[in-house]
């Protein structure tokens, strides 16, 4: 086989990456496997990135863990997408519980955007994550509840200021197909261009389910690219309810074929990044019980049909 990356690069795409976490890179086998190019040409932080990780304490930077990424990635010659500036969840309780202002708030966001995005130049951001509630009103935060949607484009508007090489996109789950959560997403894109607040992509986290692939997903992707934004799946993995079976693990595979497949359709759909390669290191059994085996890689770091799915897609 080719690799994954060479697949997407062949299709014209920029890259096809994995998200990591460094607890993990300890597993050699698995960190080889992460370093392998053919594979990977792209590394997403799962947790380092994140505002409890960066700025635990109000105007203290820590990037020791998310460097240890960063350079891991830059030593492969892999690019890195940043994860993630403002969000409502893995935020410390100084954000949460300070019961700041709206211009005292607005600088904390300047701050740790400026910091962030300024201390990795030159990397694609998911700048905001998850701003949307299912039914595309916007989700309560102490951001929102604050500021009301002009925190986006104050994180966006830092994120330029601190490195104008550095891509900016908003970020959401739930936004694969068409419905109102991505209508959602299309008028805050209308809305930041109307307002000149500096966008470049939307991210689809697609976060699915085997065999429950939203049929609108090429035109979903398509109806981003045509605000003149780009587009990247950016935390691609595909659940099912354990135990794996035979049967499961072919619709899984078309699953994955459907979901590449729409993005390579797609010329401003820019890349696909998977939420780790292997289920030995996914998050989806701590968080939906009963559920795993969303990867291409099973837990012995052995492919899985999903993985010729996803060359397939390509
Ligand atoms: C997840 C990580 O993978 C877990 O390790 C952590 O415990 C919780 O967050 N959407 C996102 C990611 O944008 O940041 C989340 O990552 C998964 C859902």
């Amino acid at each position: 086989t080719v690799g994954l990356a060479v697949a997407a690069k062949a299709a014209g795409k920029k890259y096809f990456g994995s998200a990591t976490d460094n607890p993990e890179l300890t597993d050699s086998s698995y960190t080889a496997l992460l370093s392998n190019t053919k594979e990977f040409n792209q590394l997403t932080p799962g947790n380092s990135m994140k505002w409890d990780a960066t700025e635990g304490t109000r105007g203290t930077f820590t990037f020791t863990k998310a460097d240890e990424i960063v350079s891991l990635a830059q030593t492969n010659g892999q690019l890195i997408r940043g994860h993630t500036c403002v969000w409502h969840s893995q935020l410390p309780g100084w954000v949460t519980a300070g019961n700041f202002d709206a211009s005292t708030l607005t600088s904390i966001i300047q701050t740790h955007t400026t910091n962030v995005v300024g201390h990795f130049k030159g990397k694609i951001w998911d700048v905001v994550n998850e701003p949307f509630n299912e039914d595309g009103t916007w989700r309560t935060s102490v951001f929102y509840n604050t500021l009301g949607s002009s925190f986006v484009s104050i994180a966006l508007q830092a994120a330029r200021a601190a490195d104008p090489a550095a891509k900016l996109y908003v970020n959401d789950y739930n936004i694969d197909g068409t419905g109102a959560k991505s209508t959602a997403m299309v008028n805050l894109v209308k809305s930041l261009k109307a307002s000149g607040a500096p966008i470049d992509g939307v991210g689809i986290q697609a976060h699915l389910i085997v065999g429950q692939v939203p049929s609108t997903i090429q035109a979903n992707i398509a109806q981003f690219t045509a605000l003149g934004v780009e587009v990247a799946i950016t935390e691609l993995d595909i659940r099912m309810t354990l135990p794996v079976t035979t049967a499961l693990l072919e619709q899984q595979k078309k699953d994955y074929q459907t979901v590449i497949a729409a993005c390579k359709a797609v010329s401003g759909c820019i890349g696909v990044t998977i939420w780790d390669y292997t289920d030995k290191y996914s998050w989806v059994p701590s968080v939906f019980q009963g559920q795993g085996a969303a990867l291409p890689w099973d837990d012995r770091l052995v492919k899985k049909p999903a993985y010729d799915g996803i060359v397939a897609g390509f």
